[in-house]
């Protein structure tokens, strides 16, 4: 059987070569679970998150907010994280390797096994805190540890009344927020799946109690929604509900979006109906009063229920990536299929060669696309290697200007997928582009 990470070892090896993931400090030999976005991959994560800010802030009923990574260390204890955000971990007495035992498989003995090297000869499980530690201010003593925030979703929950009372918001709200998170992960791996340092996308929506269902079905249906949209393949994507093992104290649902990547299903998103445990918590660890009062009904006070949806950006970034990569055997190509939307470059101007009069067409088409959308203007080795560096970094249309071009004041644009070639002129190349990527379809 393949191991984990050779079934990603394809998109991994495209992802340095085209400039899009780099392993952290790699000149020093790299740090384990650390990643670094170049150029292209920089330009698809800010797709991804332009995307689902727009799709959970072009709305009314929810507001956005950016709070700060380190917080009062009360948020950690109130939350649950100090005493429970927690993983079992053992050593492997044979080859080291530290694994997390909830992950482990069980040998035909009955015990778990080394997921590293097939030995039973483990450690008993230890918990072990997942949260980073560090401290504020010069000294280093138990009274100046704070954390790096292992969630987005705390900021949110301690500026519930902030947000409401600034922004003169009524219930139902959501606020959201992209952040970095960290968790001091003891397996990370599959390449940018599973890592220590990495991005979430969390919306808190804050409803009244009884109308929670109503409000988790919803949700439900918009996240799906923005999958699909995004281009995901819906064969690879599912909802694995929590059942009553799963199932966080504090949740009433729980849902997880998942994606069958090369080594199997995994969730990339989960929604939540955390109740109203959140503010509940904050309410009696902080001793300021949290409930919402109706301003039509000033004798309707309450708890607000949160449900919550979140998703990583590098895990749904690894998902965009696996569903778009293709190779094509038949035209030996490999080619990102990606929806417009996320493409890295929208679209890239190729002169069939350097002579002065195509540069004349080229440039000048070039400049005026660029300050429109992403473009890449290339004139240099054989346009079949042209075209199969955009293939290779998911650039919708390719623009070819010819000789032919001097005189009929046309180009030949390509599409990524099909390609199919089709004749347009040039003043009619930004409706052409509009119109593709309005129509778009894999
Ligand atoms: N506030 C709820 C929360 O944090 P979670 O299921 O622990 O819930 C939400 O995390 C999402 O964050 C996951 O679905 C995943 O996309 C992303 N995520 C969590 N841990 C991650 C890690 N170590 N590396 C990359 N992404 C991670």
């Amino acid at each position: 059987m393949a191991k984990q990470e050779d079934v990603l070892q394809p998109i991994h090896s495209l992802c340095k070569r085209r400039g899009f993931i780099f392993q952290s400090s790699e000149i020093y030999g790299g740090l384990n679970s650390c990643w670094d976005y170049g150029p292209l991959g920089i330009e698809l994560k800010r797709n991804i998150k332009d995307s689902w800010w727009n799709e959970m802030t072009l709305r009314s009923d929810v507001e956005g907010l950016d709070s700060s990574i380190l917080m009062a260390p009360r948020v950690w204890e109130a939350s649950g994280h100090v005493e429970n955000f927690t993983d079992p971990l053992v050593d492997c007495k044979k080859c080291r390797a530290r694994l997390r035992e909830d992950k482990l498989e069980i040998g035909k003995d009955g015990k778990k096994v080394c997921s590293s090297c097939g030995s039973t000869d483990l450690t008993e499980a230890r918990s072990f805190n997942l949260m980073f530690k560090t401290f504020m201010g010069p000294l280093e003593d138990s009274a100046s540890v704070v954390y790096l925030r292992p969630e987005t979703a705390q900021g949110i929950y301690v500026n519930f009344h902030n947000v409401a009372t600034s922004m003169r918001k009524q219930v139902p709200f959501g606020i959201a927020q992209i952040g970095k998170a960290f968790r001091n992960e003891i397996t990370p791996g599959n390449f940018i799946f599973r890592t220590r340092e990495f991005e979430q996308m969390e919306m808190q929506f804050f409803v009244k109690p009884g109308e929670d269902d109503k409000w988790m079905e919803y949700w439900k249906e918009k996240r799906w929604d923005w999958h699909i949209r995004m281009g995901i393949n819906p064969q690879k994507l599912r909802f694995h509900p929590h059942g009553p093992g799963e199932l966080a104290h504090y949740a009433k649902s729980a849902f997880d979006v998942e994606y069958e990547f090369p080594f199997g299903w995994s969730e990339i998103e989960g929604v939540h109906n955390r109740t109203d445990f959140d503010l509940g918590r904050h309410q009696e660890y902080s001793k300021k009063n949290l409930q919402y009062v109706d301003p039509q009904n000033p004798t309707d006070k309450y708890l607000p229920y949160i449900i919550e949806t979140s998703v990583g950006a590098d895990r749904f970034l690894l998902a965009a990536l696996c569903d778009a990569y293709h190779e094509d055997a038949a035209n030996e190509r490999i080619v990102l299929r990606f929806v417009p939307a996320l493409a890295p470059v929208k679209v890239a101007v190729l002169p069939l060669s350097k002579k002065p009069e195509l540069e004349e067409i080229s440039k000048p088409l070039f400049d005026s696309l660029a300050t429109k959308m992403r473009a890449q203007y290339d004139s240099s080795g054989s346009i079949g290697k042209r075209y199969r560096r955009q293939e290779e970094i998911g650039t919708p249309y390719c623009i070819t200007v010819d000789f032919d071009s001097i005189n009929d004041k046309a180009v030949t644009i390509r599409h990524r997928d099909t390609m199919e070639q089709t004749r347009v002129p040039l003043d009619k190349v930004d409706e052409f582009i509009a119109q593709g990527f309005k129509n778009w379809s894999r």
